[in-house]
């Protein structure tokens, strides 16, 4: 069977080549005569792809020498807790900004440890839009401030890096990282989950400026303490061996292509192409404010939503698969990370008209 364009919002789509290189080396790791997942974790082979995907990543985000990289588990959601356990510091309260469903989630785990002071939330415009900058109520004795650049489910992206001045600044990338060039050193800690930019699930890379480590909260085990992991090489435990091999070669990918500043060229052309389809209908519409719609994740509507199953059904069988909206939000959503190729992006316009034309 041909491969399908699959518009899943993660899991999601891996690079072809990516997967036909772990395909290549899959029983024998470049002449070590066994599969990455059979490596020990602390043997000079697979210490040889930790290291690489470490230095590639460092290269494509050009990360400044005073930050840390690691390599964990537990998924973004991890670091709901891991944030303030590791960056309150003695402090008793942090800034939120509330733009969705994954900022929610951050801030109901975050309230479990500090004061969460929600200095904005677009909850009023039922996460359409993001509040303007000069609106947010800032704590300046905050110890830090939490925001997610790009709401997966509600399909929102922050276009720059808010300014907070002092206050560290944590974001939760998980859907955009890597999808355009970005200035770390804004940063006191960025995270992202793996299943979306960078490979398979299982993996989370968490971006830690060093003098921020090493005071977490009493009681903090010792697989939530950044200082834990950065002395450890992210190998305190086990880490995901086979997830961070991936990521590897997913970065190497990027690199050979140009990298971050290519890459996002690219997916501002297929967002572009997308959001026209839609915006020069009468039959979709996207519900979210231009000026910050997602270049990852694009929700859109039919205009008769008794057509929905029909438009997923038919897409499925044109091998345009996972393009139903979020149960918690319904509609359509099509999630076109990295990995999904342009081609991919033509195809779902192409069907699109062709649907309604039909059924419009
Ligand atoms: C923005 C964002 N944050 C957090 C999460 C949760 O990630 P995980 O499932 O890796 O814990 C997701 C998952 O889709 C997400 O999109």
């Amino acid at each position: 069977m041909p491969r399908i364009y699959n518009f899943s919002a993660g899991p999601a789509m891996m690079p072809q080549e990516v997967l036909e290189k772990a395909r290549d080396e899959m029983l024998d790791w470049r002449g070590s005569g066994m599969s990455v997942m059979e490596m020990s974790h602390r043997g000079k082979e697979f210490i040889s792809i930790a290291e690489q995907a470490e230095a590639d990543l460092r290269e494509l985000l050009a990360v400044p020498a005073n930050y840390k990289v690691l390599f964990l588990q537990g998924g973004a959601s991890c670091q709901f807790a891991m944030v303030p356990m590791n960056l309150l510091r003695g402090k008793a309260k942090a800034d939120y900004i509330n733009t969705g469903i994954w900022s929610d989630k951050a801030i109901s785990e975050a309230k479990r440890y500090c004061d969460v002071n929600v200095a904005a939330s677009a909850k009023d415009s039922k996460f359409t839009t993001i509040p303007a900058r000069a609106t947010w109520r800032l704590d300046p004795t905050a110890a830090y401030m939490h925001y997610t650049p790009n709401e997966t489910i509600g399909g929102v992206e922050f276009h720059d890096i808010p300014d907070v001045g002092a206050v560290p600044l944590v974001a939760d990338m998980s859907s955009t990282f890597l999808s355009r060039p970005m200035d770390v050193s804004k940063f006191a800690v960025i995270y992202a989950g793996a299943q979306k930019n960078m490979g398979p699930s299982g993996l989370t890379v968490v971006i830690v400026r060093d003098d921020l480590i090493g005071q977490t909260l009493p009681g903090t085990p010792s697989m939530f303490d950044y200082k834990i992991h950065t002395e450890n090489g992210s190998m305190y435990n086990t880490p995901p061996t086979y997830g961070w091999y991936c990521a590897g070669l997913v970065f190497d990918w990027l690199k050979r292509g140009g990298g971050l500043k290519a890459m996002g060229a690219t997916n501002k052309r297929k967002a572009d192409k997308l959001y026209a389809a839609i915006d020069n209908s009468k039959f979709y519409s996207n519900p979210i404010d231009r000026s910050c719609r997602s270049l990852m994740n694009v929700p859109f509507i039919l205009a008769d939503a008794n057509l929905d199953k029909t438009f997923v059904k038919e897409a499925d069988a044109a091998g345009l698969v996972a393009l139903a909206g979020h149960r918690s939000v319904g509609g359509m959503r099509a999630s076109i990370y990295n990995a999904m190729p342009e081609e991919g992006v033509d195809a779902l316009v192409a069907f699109m008209a062709d649907f309604e034309k039909r059924h419009g």
